[in-house]
């Protein structure tokens, strides 16, 4: 074969390599999830092992009486632990005592109030609670999770070994579709094989960038086996720097799930936990027990101001645009030209911070009004800059449109 044979074969084949890929991506029934961030709530951060089906169908009454439903928020997720074992041909089984009339009677339950069901599993040999992983039965899960109705899989990463995570993700990914039921998969893999890169490829629609969140303001702290870590919040936000341009409709990245309402930071920090989020267009799975929130915690949470920022469908995430020693700014920017600010304080005594337009991308000269999406109140037209006062580990956050 002539050399220039060669290279219009290989060209060719490149070519429809990257039509099917093309083409896999727009037949995918996955194609238009999570079109805005999810938002939802999620058992771990508050129960850990404890799941049942009787909680479980609580929190999911409680999601609505307490308005979150209201407010947006659809998906209700059992974490780990909700299976035990697998029977005899493979099938995954829910733990008996915990869940008497099994997975698709809680999805069930979860559906007639409006709401979707997610569950959780693991790439591995077994979950991070110990419990059997997916590794290996994944088109066999992937068909039990359709027949059980559920809309959502978080998927881990412990006890994988040596395999590799894009292609764990995309081969999970390819049995959810040709299960023929829509559901949203959010990559738990805590950013070490940086999932941004290749989650919106393998049909992730969310991805973990980091190690767990703990419910405190800051820090980090060693796993009991020394692996690192597990943060507090601003040890996640400082590690969502940069990987702004990798989100967007449909592909999010994911700075783990609320503690808002847990009880390990004051409301101010919660306040500023669930603004901060909202600027990431992160995914907002609350954490706490919905069933007695206290009315502050219930008000952050279902703050419609502040949920619309991080709905907002131009879907991109914001990032910090200036800081100095404690003081810092995050802004966002939204469908309408508009520009959603946190001006975020860290340090230990109230201080002034000041948002000036050139560093939200507006000319100096611009008049605009600046609204407060906590005090829900307008503020009056300002040129150039917005100063506030800021409480210590705490934010203002408001809406500037020119
Ligand atoms: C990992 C995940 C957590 C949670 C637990 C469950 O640590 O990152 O979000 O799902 O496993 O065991």
């Amino acid at each position: 074969m002539r050399t220039s044979d060669q290279v219009l074969i290989a060209s060719a084949s490149v070519l429809l390599l990257c039509a099917c890929l093309g083409a896999q991506e727009n037949n995918r029934v996955s194609k238009d999830l999570a079109l805005t961030p999810p938002m939802g709530w999620n058992s771990w951060n508050k129960f850990a092992c404890s799941v049942s089906e009787d909680m479980i169908r609580s929190m999911a009454d409680a999601m609505v009486k307490s308005g979150m439903k209201d407010a947006g928020y659809q998906y209700v997720n059992v974490d780990d632990c909700w299976q035990v074992s697998r029977d005899v041909s493979g099938n995954i089984v829910a733990d008996p005592q915990r869940f008497p009339h099994g997975m698709k009677a809680v999805g069930d339950y979860i559906h007639s109030l409006g709401l979707k069901f997610g569950v959780y599993s693991d790439a591995g040999s077994k979950t991070c609670a110990g419990r059997p992983g997916g590794l290996g039965h994944e088109y066999q899960d992937a068909i039990q999770y359709a027949a059980w109705g559920v809309d959502y899989l978080k998927y881990d990463w412990c006890n994988t070994t040596t395999q590799d995570a894009k292609a764990s993700y995309a081969n999970m990914r390819a049995a959810l579709d040709a299960s023929g039921r829509a559901i949203v998969l959010s990559i738990c893999e805590w950013g070490t094989a940086k999932p941004w890169l290749w989650g919106k490829e393998v049909g992730g629609n969310l991805w973990r960038t980091t190690g767990d969140i703990s419910d405190k303001w800051a820090g980090q702290a060693k796993w009991p086996d020394g692996s690192c870590c597990s943060n507090g919040m601003l040890a996640i936000l400082d590690q969502q720097v940069g990987l702004q341009s990798y989100a967007g409709p449909g592909h999010w990245n994911d700075p783990d799930m609320l503690e808002v309402g847990n009880g390990g930071m004051s409301d101010t920090e919660y306040r500023a936990h669930f603004s901060l989020w909202a600027i990431l267009a992160a995914p907002l799975i609350a954490g706490n027990d919905l069933r007695n929130m206290r009315s502050e915690v219930r008000d952050i949470l279902t703050n419609r101001e502040v949920i619309a920022v991080d709905q907002d469908p131009l879907g991109r995430e914001g990032e910090r645009v200036w800081r100095n020693g404690d003081l810092e700014l995050w802004a966002k920017p939204l469908r309408d030209g508009s520009r959603a600010v946190v001006l975020l304080n860290r340090g230990s005594a109230e201080q002034e911070v000041t948002a000036r337009w050139e560093d939200l991308g507006y000319p100096d000269h611009v008049s605009a009004s600046v609204h407060d999406l906590w005090q829900h109140k307008d503020l009056g037209k300002f040129n150039g800059k917005f100063s506030a006062q800021v409480a210590s580990h705490g934010i203002v956050m408001v809406m500037v449109t020119p």
